[in-house]
């Protein structure tokens, strides 16, 4: 397969080089506004440069991963579909709502496979906990609480083009606490606190969301790890419950030489961020 990649920073960078080690895949194309950032990943994976999105596109490409900055999803999924191209698209969809459903009204009926990152879907320990909600095996569900611990703030610069952490890193847990229960949100409020003198408010989350699910439910950003409880009737202790941990090490070539082994990499909430 030849695959194209739109945006090569944090993410952008660990996909390419997964990307490259997989034996499907023959080539890669790439494409980024920084030019200093595609020469060295052309440099380093033997991948295409494209000029830009659209020359990407125009590429032979089979699938395409865009793992750009947040506010140009949109833009980048809408003209991977008009195209026909099957998309990877980072999380979130969009930075708000509208956005998202202009996005998700071009691709129902488009035919165009669309796949949006959500990735602790995949991830065996909230596989098990799911298993153990939907089985029965856990009992009525009373309680879940999901917490995404950062080692260290993200730039400025970043949350503001991300849309803030509660859109960039909590919409993970957002995503994860329906997955797990298999039911929607009935009311979500939040309240928020700075700890970082050096920042300002509006640069948060350091944050507490309370929602509900029927279950009580408590979404918490900080920094850092991630503790993930899941407790039913039927589970007092936290220490009973399903390991919430990253599956079986990552395919050959996946991990970058002196980077954390999966293991710890599963440590860090929102996947490869750093
Ligand atoms: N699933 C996860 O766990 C996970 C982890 C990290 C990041 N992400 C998501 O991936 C996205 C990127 O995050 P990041 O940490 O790599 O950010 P980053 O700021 O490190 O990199 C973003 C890159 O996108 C490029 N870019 C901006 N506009 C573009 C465009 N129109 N076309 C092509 N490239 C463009 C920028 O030049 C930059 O190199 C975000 O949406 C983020 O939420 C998801």
């Amino acid at each position: 397969m030849r695959i194209g990649i739109m945006g090569l920073g944090r993410i952008g960078a660990f996909h390419t080089e997964t990307l490259a080690g997989l034996d499907v895949v023959d080539s890669l194309v790439v494409t980024d506004p920084v030019a200093a950032t595609v020469a060295a990943v052309t440099e380093r994976f033997g991948a295409t440069a494209a000029d830009s999105p659209e020359a990407l596109l125009a590429a032979g490409i089979d699938g395409v991963v865009i793992a750009a900055a947040t506010d140009a999803h949109p833009e980048l999924v809408l003209a991977a579909v008009k195209a026909g191209i099957p998309v990877f698209c980072e999380k979130p969809v969009a930075r708000g709502v509208e956005e998202s459903l202009e996005v998700l009204r071009a691709v129902e009926g488009s035919g165009v496979e669309v796949h949006i990152g959500y990735n602790r879907r995949f991830d065996a320990g909230f596989t098990a906990a799911r298993r153990a909600v939907v089985s029965g095996e856990l009992g009525a569900l009373h309680t879940i609480r999901s917490t995404t611990l950062d080692p260290a703030p993200p730039p400025a610069a970043y949350v503001a083009a991300s849309g803030g952490l509660f859109r960039d890193c909590t919409v993970h847990d957002f995503d994860i606490v329906r997955w797990v229960t298999g039911r929607e949100v009935v009311e979500v409020y939040a309240t928020r606190r700075l700890n970082i003198p050096s920042r300002s408010p509006k640069h948060g989350p350091y944050t507490e969301l309370e929602r509900k699910t029927g279950a009580a439910g408590t979404t918490v950003v900080s920094f850092p790890p991630p503790l993930s409880p899941v407790i039913g009737s039927r589970v007092p202790r936290h220490s009973d419950m399903p390991p919430l941990r990253p599956p079986a090490p990552a395919a050959r070539g996946a991990r970058r030489r002196g980077s954390p082994r999966p293991r710890d990499r599963g440590s860090r909430p929102c996947g490869a961020r750093r």
